[in-house]
């Protein structure tokens, strides 16, 4: 049976913020903020400044090896003062240019607030609580503490506080969001008097993106860092290479993208790769790279085919690969071993400025390759499994001589049984049980659930069905249907079956459960999402319609208990 609930009117702009803070009161006072408001920034310890820049002024006392000049080369990766300096322009721009009017969130004829008595912000200021460490752009997990606080009073001054640059990104963030665009008297907040103090629960917040099966320009890439800073997230994982395009450009191995790219000019070009991870970097968010190997390697074939085993192999594919084109890096070849090398040299040290992290992949490799492989010939796990420990071994070492972390996928610890060094972080996919195994085995872990978090399912199967099968395939699911809506995504809690006192990494800054341990709800979250929706959407971000907006404005309907 359904029944209607009564949610309180104005709820979505009471509580607009997304993700929730951790502790968030405020009042309902309204206070304007005029574009010539001035951002002080403080540190403690020596005073470097004042200087004027890009049209706002901000007493500068920045104890840093760079000034200001420097902003916006991007030759090395942002310092703690570039990251604030950011921080502060895009603040503004999002609060003065980019500003929400909430009418989705009102219902019809409703009044806007009057400017006539009401006060103004006087001064924003944010204060660095500690100097911080060199390169605030690589941070290992939980080595960036990313609090902030954040207080605005009734008399109009406004404080951001962290301890980081990251966290003043944080902070920022959330100052954005609490002001609306008035139909014709500027910008507001209804909220004051107001005090946060926030923190994330998870120390790694990511997503995923595979530029490889398809390929994205860059400004698509970099328009979705901003979403995924906007929405705090701290980590971007790039899975830039697979079997169907190599699009990265290796100036040592040139012929890899020249002839496994799509096309000879749908490759990411050296200068294209440090741009986006100074883009991300500047934002608070590492990208982490993942050249996905030993399987998933078929498009090196088309540059070094002696590396490659059962290349594409037709009609059969799926006996020797999950998806065509079968393919994977021999698993005995000296070879292959010095293309690493070559590859790894290259790369690596274009990656250490931006991360602390390396992903080599590892996921669904399929033994019976192997069979067609002429430096091994067998499929058996007990002849495959040295090499693979042995190939592991090699390829980390690499890692760690470069002063990053391997990252793996499940497989090579859960399927493969291999040795890891103790600092390996094991990227899950395939079910919970998986995540309990990886924390068991004393493994930091990632959590990404196909069933809730790919955002890539429910869409239909990619392969085409000949008559022949095409009745019994019928309506053609792909193996994670159906598509995952944000409700079923935002019901999964990653501590799913991990013992209490086990720190697993993920993706949430607030996590599944609330301040009392209860499920947060989705009528709250439903309105405050849709808010951000729009936020998005006036950032630029293409992010898809939430709901109709009755749902939203009449704020009378629309749950089901
Ligand atoms: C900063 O660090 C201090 C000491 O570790 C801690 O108490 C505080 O919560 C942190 N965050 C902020 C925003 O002050
Ligand atoms: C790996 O290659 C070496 C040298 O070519 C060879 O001696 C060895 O038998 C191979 N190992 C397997 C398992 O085929
Ligand atoms: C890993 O261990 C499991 C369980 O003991 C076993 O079934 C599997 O064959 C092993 N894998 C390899 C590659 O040895
Ligand atoms: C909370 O959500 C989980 C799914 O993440 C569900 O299994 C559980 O039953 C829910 N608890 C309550 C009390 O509704």
């Amino acid at each position: 049976m359904k029944a209607l609930l009564i949610v309180p009117l104005f709820l979505s702009l009471a509580t607009a913020l997304w993700p929730i803070p951790t502790e968030y009161s405020h009042g309902n006072t309204v206070l304007w903020i005029s574009d010539n408001v001035e951002f002080s920034f403080r540190t403690r310890g020596a005073i470097v400044g004042p200087q004027v820049f890009d049209g706002y002024q901000a007493k500068q006392q920045w104890i840093g090896p760079r000034d200001y000049d420097s902003v916006g080369e991007e030759h090395d990766a942002p310092t703690g003062a570039d990251i604030i300096h950011h921080a502060i322009k895009s603040a503004r721009e999002t609060i003065f240019e980019r500003g929400l009017y909430p009418w989705k969130f009102r219902p019809r004829e409703w009044e806007e607030p009057q400017k006539d008595n009401s006060g103004h912000i006087s001064t924003v200021q944010v204060k660095l609580l500690q100097s911080e460490d060199e390169n605030p752009a690589k941070p290992l997990a939980g080595k960036v503490d990313e609090s902030y606080k954040l207080t605005l009073t009734e008399a109009g001054e406004a404080t951001i506080l962290a301890n980081s640059s990251v966290g003043i990104v944080r902070g920022l963030t959330t100052f954005t969001q609490l002001f609306y665009e008035h139909s014709h008297d500027g910008i507001y907040t209804p909220l004051a008097p107001i005090e946060i103090f926030d923190a994330p629960k998870f120390q790694h917040r990511s997503l995923n993106l595979d530029v490889s099966r398809n390929w994205f320009p860059t400004s698509d890439i970099k328009r979705t860092i901003d979403a995924l800073a906007y929405n705090k997230m701290n980590r971007f994982h790039l899975h830039i290479t697979d079997s169907q395009s190599w699009p990265l450009e290796i100036p040592s191995l040139p012929d890899l993208a020249k002839k496994g790219a799509y096309r000879p000019d749908l490759v990411y070009t050296v200068e294209d790769f440090r741009e986006m991870q100074y883009y991300a970097a500047i934002r608070g968010v590492e990208l982490i790279t993942e050249i996905d190997m030993p399987g998933h390697t078929s498009s090196v074939h088309h540059s070094y085919p002696d590396l490659i085993a059962a290349y594409n192999i037709q009609p059969d594919w799926s006996t020797y690969s999950a998806e065509p084109p079968s393919g994977t890096l021999k698993l005995n070849s000296s070879a292959v071993d010095a293309f690493l090398e070559t590859l790894l040299a290259d790369l690596l040290p274009r990656v250490y400025p931006f991360s602390s992290h390396f992903h080599t992949g590892g996921d669904e490799v399929n033994k019976n390759a192997y069979l067609k492989d002429d430096t091994v010939r067998s499929n058996d796990p007990s002849i495959l499994q040295p090499l693979m420990q042995a190939f592991i071994d090699r390829t980390h070492k690499h890692v760690r001589d470069q002063g990053l972390t391997p990252i793996v996928w499940e497989e090579m610890l859960l399927e493969w049984n291999l040795t890891l060094g103790a600092d390996v972080i094991v990227q899950s996919w395939r079910s919970d049980q998986a995540v309990a195994d990886i924390v068991a085995k004393g493994h930091k872990a990632l959590v990404g659930n196909y069933k809730y978090w790919y955002l890539d399912c429910g869409k239909g199967q990619w392969l085409d069905f000949p008559p022949s099968s095409a009745t019994s395939a019928f309506p053609y699911l792909d193996y994670c249907a159906p598509f995952h809506n944000w409700r079923a995504m935002y019901a999964y809690d990653p501590l799913t079956n991990i013992p209490p006192n086990t720190a697993a990494a993920e993706v949430l800054w607030s996590g599944a459960k609330d301040a009392q341990g209860r499920n947060r709800s989705q009528v709250e979250v439903s309105l405050r999402l849709g808010g951000m929706r729009e936020r998005m959407v006036r950032l630029g971000v293409q992010a898809e319609v939430m709901q109709m907006p009755f749902c939203s404005m009449e704020c009378t309907m629309g749950s089901v208990f």
